[in-house]
């Protein structure tokens, strides 16, 4: 699967092949969803997001951010809502509760906190305040808006709940060690994933839950570390929404539970 196949750009649902469990594709129709909803909408991948969401057809794009302020365009309707605030997110859930989106997108995440705290490179370095951020935004935070947007997902009903995650939370995957807390609350978040999709997949057998890995994507999240990359990557957020958005069109509930990367590869827990 590759970026050129993100579907309905022309304002048509889209046909796409879905991968089996052994990453074999078969034949299944997606529709490209009629509405989405975007938290983090003013963040690099939240905000490319929004947009090829509607250039591909999108009529309404729930588009989230701490501010309320996002992207522009007619099919977009800004919301604000705070990740620390459950109760910020339980309004935002109500507004959306008469016309609930088909795909939700929670594309929030910090790797340096607002105070200028980077990611710890040792054990020596751990603070709990600290920690207790990261996890309360990349952990709970997205916990949160699944508790209250699942709870919107129609039975019998395909529905779509995708959380940007990392590859670095992928504990098989580690080999390098460092930023602790910020792998930590990404294997906590995916195992959380996993955990709702088992529990969604009782009532509503259409349901798909992922996590996502972006790839490393030209944002502020990314702006500190970017030194040393290797040539070509560095995704541009236009291309790593594509990217994204064609990942999730190929998925299906047999998929549930689990994290894709950018390429539609599985990022092993
Ligand atoms: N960029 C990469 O290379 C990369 C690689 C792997 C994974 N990821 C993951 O991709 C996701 C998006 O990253 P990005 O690169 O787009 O980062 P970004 O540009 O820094 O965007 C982060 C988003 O999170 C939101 N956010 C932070 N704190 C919040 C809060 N308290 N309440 C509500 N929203 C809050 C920000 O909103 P405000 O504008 O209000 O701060 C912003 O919309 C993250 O989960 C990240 O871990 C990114």
């Amino acid at each position: 699967m590759n970026a050129s196949e993100v579907p309905g750009t022309n304002g048509v649902p889209g046909r796409f092949s879905t991968m089996t469990k052994t990453g074999q594709v078969s034949k299944s129709v997606k529709p490209w969803p009629r509405k989405a909803a975007v938290f983090g909408a003013s963040g690099g991948i939240g905000r490319a997001l929004c947009e090829a969401l509607a250039e591909g057809g999108c009529e309404t794009i729930y588009a989230g951010s701490r501010s309320g302020e996002g992207p522009e365009g007619g099919a977009i309707r800004p919301f604000a809502f705070d990740l620390a605030s459950e109760a910020s997110i339980a309004a935002a859930a109500d507004v959306m509760r008469s016309d609930p989106p088909e795909w939700i997108i929670c594309a929030t995440g910090v790797l340096t906190l607002p105070d200028g705290t980077g990611p710890e490179r040792t054990y020596k370095r751990l603070d709990p305040a600290v920690m207790a951020q990261v996890f309360a935004l990349n952990t709970i935070g997205p916990a949160m808006v699944a508790k209250h947007m699942l709870a919107l997902m129609p039975r019998g009903e395909p529905s779509l709940f995708a959380a940007l995650s990392a590859r670095v939370g992928s504990i098989s995957d580690n080999r390098l060690g460092g930023w602790h807390s910020y792998r930590a609350s990404k294997s906590a978040l995916n195992m959380l994933l996993k955990n709702f999709a088992l529990e969604m997949a009782r009532t509503h057998p259409e349901s798909v839950i992922v996590g996502l890995h972006p790839g490393t994507v030209d944002s502020a999240l990314s702006a500190p570390f970017q030194t040393g990359l290797p040539d070509g990557q560095l995704t541009p957020p236009r291309q790593a929404a594509k990217n994204l958005l064609a990942v999730l069109a190929g998925l299906g509930p047999e998929q549930s539970g689990r994290v894709f990367d950018f390429r539609g590869a599985e990022v092993e827990p």
